[in-house]
């Protein structure tokens, strides 16, 4: 009933401005019938003003409770995901699996019998969990999101990584190297499709990218950057290789 009153007085003043409709921030002015000055701001300003109650969660939250998905195929956690996220959270999944997959040819490639450099096998059998575990992450924050994860094709890797002037190590690991960059730059992407997310108000995703993806990819990069130096500086020679592998690989031989 207060509420109400408060209302129709609020209301009641607006005839002291006739030509226009002051906006909700105006303050209209006026003398009531005992010649008290009163003040009332249009809008819900002064309505918490008037009733001390700054969230109304019943009011509020009946908006909301509209936007529940009905359909058994729409996810019910989904909120400011925009359809460009979605997509481009996918490819990233999918660069990711590539990577894994070329880090995979080159563990199967210096494990065999006949190369046998095993400090490198594991290596790259790691990095190829590593960019598995990057699609996965991927995949886990696409359903928090209430998006579809879609796998899409994979490009069967080299499975021969010999190189007459370079050799194979080095080869490989500026592959590996190109690879991280290409990554990068996908993820830059992604970071790109951030921005239109965040203009819809998605700072999730930003924040996703940020911390889980950017950071450790230029570690990656500076790791990667300094095998290819070190296996420049040692060249093919076998003994020198051996040690660079125990040294900064830190696997041994056994
Ligand atoms: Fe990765
Ligand atoms: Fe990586």
């Amino acid at each position: 009933m207060l509420l109400r009153a408060a209302a129709a007085s609020a209301s009641s003043l607006s005839f002291f401005n006739p030509n226009a409709e002051p906006p909700r921030s105006v303050i209209v002015r006026g003398k009531n019938a005992s010649g008290l000055v009163v003040c009332a701001a249009k809008g819900s300003t002064n309505h918490r003003a008037l009733t001390g109650v700054i969230f109304e969660p019943f009011e509020e939250v009946k908006k909301e409770l509209d936007l529940v998905p009905s359909v058994p195929q729409a996810s019910l956690a989904r909120q400011k995901y925009v359809d460009e996220s979605e997509a481009a959270v996918n490819e990233q999944i999918n660069v990711e699996y590539n990577v894994s997959y070329v880090y995979h040819g080159m563990f199967a490639y210096f494990d065999r019998d006949n190369v046998a450099l095993r400090g490198l096998a594991k290596f790259f059998k790691e990095s190829s969990e590593e960019e598995r575990e990057h699609a996965e992450k991927l995949m886990e924050y696409q359903n928090k999101r209430g998006g579809k994860v879609k796998l899409q094709s994979i490009v069967m890797p080299l499975s021969e990584f010999d190189h007459a002037d370079k050799g194979d190590a080095l080869y490989a690991m500026e592959l590996a190297l190109s690879l991280e960059k290409l990554t990068n730059e996908k993820l830059l992407n992604l970071h790109g499709v951030r921005q239109v997310a965040t203009k819809n108000g998605d700072v999730q995703l930003a924040d996703f990218v940020e911390t889980e993806y950017l950071g450790e990819q230029v570690e990656a990069i500076k790791r990667i950057s300094e095998y290819v130096a070190q296996l420049r500086r040692v060249g093919k020679g076998y003994g020198d290789f051996q040690v660079f592998c125990k040294v900064e690989l830190n696997y041994g031989y056994e």
